[in-house]
């Protein structure tokens, strides 16, 4: 069976941490979509690391780390990020699989990506800039290169193709804020270091797996909210984040899928543009930001933040199937006064607990329920049962009210700041 991890709210919940933390638990670790637009922070024995494409499962010591079909790879910030984890793990080749169908993120992909952000003004996504929507967008259109490309003698005639079809379009955008020879200087240098990798065919190697009774890890990159199906369109990323983007992004059976596995953040945040409706625009919204450091894990950019959104949780809960919920950063909030959740969405005099359908255009208030807030003292360290009554009763009632277990609660950024229930 193959277990899946993903975010429930609009990125960043924690998917990093606790895939390597769940990782002893598997035999292969594999991204299903997306690609460096994910910061994905791990942190154990005093170190740190951000994974933008490689799955959280390298530094399991045996762990198989698969990057599957369904992942955009840029091979210069490939090469850059094994180069920050090839000290910890140096056995890392023997480790990461790379799906030959994944495709390319070119560095014209990278400056399309600058150059749409730039022309759409003040209705910009907020994207990370790193090529996601415009390699999508070929994959669609059918032009895009995959990695299998560069292994074929005609893979220059086919990138010059593309290039020249990217270069007018850029032209027509009037974007001219690029060295683009320089940019293709890395690029050619990284499609040699990639071809040192095992580059396979990642659907046989997974279903070979599944036939062996090996146990999969699928990490989801992104969130629920940013899906390009069900989130809030179109400020969202170009891919499937949910549950069913694993069976396209790594060529299994849909009867395969495990447990799904939801992490959310006991707040909310937003990184880029697009509706939030529980956003704090005020001072207890930069409280949580600072206490939580909610600055983008590879951009830096901050976060926006806000209440917890029982609505928009109990709507990704459904279209994903979750079966157990993890639940994060509970001790972000340690020593706040009162908390509230949002439970309801008042759009015009209408009340909801309904997402709708153009998150966009609606006008949305939340209707909170607020609770007495925790001590400051809330840790880990002696299990569920010793921790705060009131956290317990937060735990209780977000429980109840989404109708799925917390099964894991995690109070700090470090593995073993983490509970199992
Ligand atoms: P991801 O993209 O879902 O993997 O999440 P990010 O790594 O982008 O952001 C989560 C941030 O919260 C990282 O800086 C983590 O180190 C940190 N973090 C994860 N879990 C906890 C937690 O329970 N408490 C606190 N305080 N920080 C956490
Ligand atoms: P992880 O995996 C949070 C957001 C961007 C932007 C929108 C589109 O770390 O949770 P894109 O670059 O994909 O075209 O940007 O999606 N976004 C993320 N926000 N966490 C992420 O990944 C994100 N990846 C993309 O900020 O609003
Ligand atoms: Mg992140």
């Amino acid at each position: 069976m193959i277990d899946v991890i993903l975010g429930l709210q609009w990125g960043d919940e924690g998917k990093g941490k606790i895939a390597d933390y769940l990782t002893p638990n598997y035999d292969v670790v594999a991204r299903f979509q997306g690609g460096p637009n994910a910061g994905h922070s791990l942190e154990f024995e005093g170190k740190k690391f951000v994974l933008n494409t490689i799955p959280s499962g390298i530094f399991g010591k045996t762990t198989i780390n698969l990057i599957g079909n369904g992942v955009v790879i840029d091979p210069v910030r490939l090469q850059e990020e094994i180069g920050r984890i090839v000290g910890e793990c140096p056995d890392y080749k023997e480790r990461l699989l790379i799906s030959q169908k994944a495709h390319l993120i070119l560095p014209t992909h990278r400056i399309l990506d600058a150059a749409s952000e730039s022309a759409k003004g003040d209705q910009k996504i907020g994207s990370t800039l790193r090529g996601i929507g415009p390699t999508y967008r070929d994959k669609i259109g059918r032009s895009g290169l995959r990695v299998g490309d560069i292994l074929e003698s005609d893979f220059t005639a086919k990138y010059q193709a593309i290039v020249t079809e990217h270069l007018k379009l850029i032209q027509f955008l009037g974007y001219t804020d690029f060295d683009l020879s320089s940019e293709e200087a890395k690029f050619y240098a990284s499609l040699e270091f990639l071809k040192t990798h095992q580059l396979i065919n990642s659907e046989y190697f997974i279903n070979d797996c599944l036939q062996q009774g090996k146990k999969i890890l699928a990490e989801g990159a992104q969130g629920s909210m940013l899906d390009v199906e069900f989130g809030s369109y179109p400020f969202v990323t170009s891919s499937n984040t949910l549950t069913g983007g694993v069976c396209t992004g790594l060529g299994v059976a849909p009867k395969h899928i495990g447990k799904v596995y939801g992490i959310f953040k006991a707040y909310c945040t937003r990184v880029g543009s697009g509706p939030f409706p529980t956003e704090l625009d005020d001072e207890t919204g930069e409280y949580i930001r600072q206490k939580g450091h909610e600055f983008g894990a590879t951009t830096g950019r901050k976060r926006r933040t806000g209440w917890l959104d029982l609505v928009a949780l109990k709507y990704t809960i459904m279209l994903n199937g979750v079966d157990e919920l993890i639940m994060m950063k509970g001790d972000v909030l340690n020593g706040m006064e009162t908390l509230n959740v949002a439970t309801h969405y008042k759009i015009g005099d209408q009340e909801t607990q309904q997402v709708p359908s153009n998150l966009c255009n609606a006008s949305i208030e939340p209707t909170y329920l607020s609770f007495p807030g925790w001590s400051e003292k809330l840790t880990h360290v002696n299990g569920f049962d010793a921790m705060d009554n009131t956290f317990k009763s937060y735990v209780d009632y977000i429980e109840n009210y989404l109708g799925k277990k917390i099964s894991v609660i995690s109070l700090g950024p470090q593995r073993d700041a983490t509970v199992t229930r």
